[in-house]
């Protein structure tokens, strides 16, 4: 007699032939009974499938490519916690060393043979124990002073990324922001000193801004607080969040003073998840010297042939990634790293001059430093123009690319912008064809005879909900 019983999932399944495919996926409740791992696999995949190709995701910093042994060293730790040091004591010590690495490209002054750092899941977990550490050794120093320690505040540019907000809600830290201009759109030192009071527990200052790419002046910056210090007797630090130039600046432009050169930077964050070249979620953060890492943050173990600190929010964290960064770096060196980055940000440059020539847009800055630019419609042609950069986004979507459109921050917000991000793995050839979409699109978009919905929105400056997509971290609801 046939047996019809494949149709309920044995070897013998066609796996679109079978009765699970003819059922919704789980929603709410957990299936009564298991599936077959074949139709499982399926099911899952296929929600994966109507979604950008990571490498066409022009609006993430985060890593998209690495190559085959990179992904086999990862997949094959990808049962270890990173936690379990007892059991996976080599793994900690990979994870110092890199720590070593990163602290001395960013040219620490510490000569202990272990560096003082953390990782994190990403920038964000970075950032938050840089912004811990240095409210604990404000409050302590308060505190030794008789003084009150209930009202701290960090001084930080409006184009934060929102882990900035997080910090400062969470920890109910004030964030005070340096509003920006189109003609001052990074932090004015002279701006944030005046924001800084005895109870600035430090001062957030960013290489690669996510907004548009730029850098806050890192070196001016420390040299007005030098003065600002010696007169009002203070002791302000800087934090650099460093989550995208903290793995350009030391490869591609090693002379340029932002780092741990500068006297009053004390702790600096990056994402290794993201020019660090490793899949997500990695993040590092590198205090200057020991003392700076307030005791009461860090766990310290000596059964790995020396003393290492290990600090973090998370108790367990996959420690795949760590291979991966070890890899990256025994892997390129020091000039592999440089060749990808030059590439990245030789393409970036190429794009930046191709949307210049082209006589609907404006580039927002002359030049580029890190290989990321935005761009938004020339004021003239905008007058007349019946779409907008939103109507942009969603046709390139229709080819495949994610190219994220926004408004800018506060104060400038009326700007709308269009953001791309050259990684590892986006080449010339790649840059053309996007160059190429663009134009059609636009062509498009010119045969329109009444605006689209964001225009008559952006003409009557009724906000544009772009709710939909997290545009790495920029706040979604504004
Ligand atoms: C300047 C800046 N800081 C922090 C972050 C948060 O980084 P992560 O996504 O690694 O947590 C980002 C992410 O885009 C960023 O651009």
């Amino acid at each position: 007699m046939e047996d019809n019983d494949f149709r309920n999932g044995n070897s013998k399944t066609n796996i679109f032939g079978s009765n699970r495919m003819l059922q919704p996926a789980p929603w709410d409740i957990i299936p009564e009974e298991p599936t077959n791992p074949d139709i499982a696999y399926q099911m899952v995949k296929e929600e994966t499938f109507p979604q950008t190709q990571p490498r066409l995701n022009m609006a993430t910093f985060v890593t998209t490519y690495m190559d085959d042994y990179a992904t086999k060293l990862m997949n094959e730790a990808i049962n270890i916690n990173f936690i379990d040091e007892t059991e996976y004591p080599r793994i900690a010590l990979m994870s110092a060393k890199c720590i070593n690495i990163i602290a001395n490209l960013w040219n620490t002054p510490d000569s202990n043979k272990w560096k003082t750092g953390a990782l994190g899941i990403g920038s964000s977990e970075a950032c938050m124990l840089a912004g811990v550490a240095a409210w604990l050794r404000w409050k302590k120093k308060r505190e030794a002073q008789g003084k009150p320690f209930d009202k701290p505040n960090f001084v930080i540019s409006a184009s934060y990324q929102v882990v900035w907000e997080k910090f400062s809600q969470l920890w109910q830290i004030e964030m005070r922001q340096i509003p920006l201009t189109m003609e001052k759109p990074t932090l004015d030192p002279h701006d944030a000193l005046q924001k800084c009071d005895e109870n600035t527990i430090f001062i957030v200052g960013i290489m690669g801004i996510t907004w548009t790419g730029m850098n806050d002046d890192i070196e001016a910056l420390n040299d007005a607080l030098e003065k600002f210090n010696s007169k009002n007797n203070l002791d302000i630090s800087i934090h650099v969040d460093a989550a995208t130039g903290g793995f350009i600046y030391p490869f591609l432009y090693p002379e340029k003073k932002w780092d741990f050169r500068l006297k009053w930077v004390t702790s600096i964050n990056t994402s290794g998840h993201k020019f660090g070249l490793v899949y997500p979620g990695l993040g590092w953060v590198i205090w200057k010297t020991k003392d700076l890492l307030p005791p009461e943050m860090s766990f310290t173990v000596n059964y790995l042939g020396g003393e290492v600190t290990q600090v973090g929010l998370n108790y367990s964290r996959p420690a795949a990634q760590i291979l991966g960064q070890y890899y990256q770096f025994i892997r390129l060196g020091f000039n592999g790293y440089k060749n990808i980055q030059f590439n990245s940000m030789s393409i970036a440059g190429y794009m930046h001059d191709e949307i210049g020539k082209m006589t609907q847009f404006k580039n927002y800055s002359a030049e580029i430093v890190n290989p990321l630019f935005v761009w938004y419609l020339d004021p003239e042609y905008d007058k007349t123009a019946k779409w907008t950069l939103f109507d942009l986004q969603d046709k390139l979507s229709q080819k495949g690319w994610m190219v994220p459109a926004y408004t800018l921050p506060d104060n400038i917000e009326n700007f709308i912008v269009m953001r791309t991000v050259v990684r590892q793995g986006f080449s010339r050839n790649m840059a053309d064809m996007l160059l190429g979409d663009i134009k059609t699109a636009i062509i498009d978009l010119e045969k329109f005879q009444y605006p689209t919905q964001t225009r008559i929105d952006h003409n009557n400056k009724i906000k544009i909900a772009t709710k939909i997509f997290n545009h790495n971290g920029i706040r979604r609801d504004k």
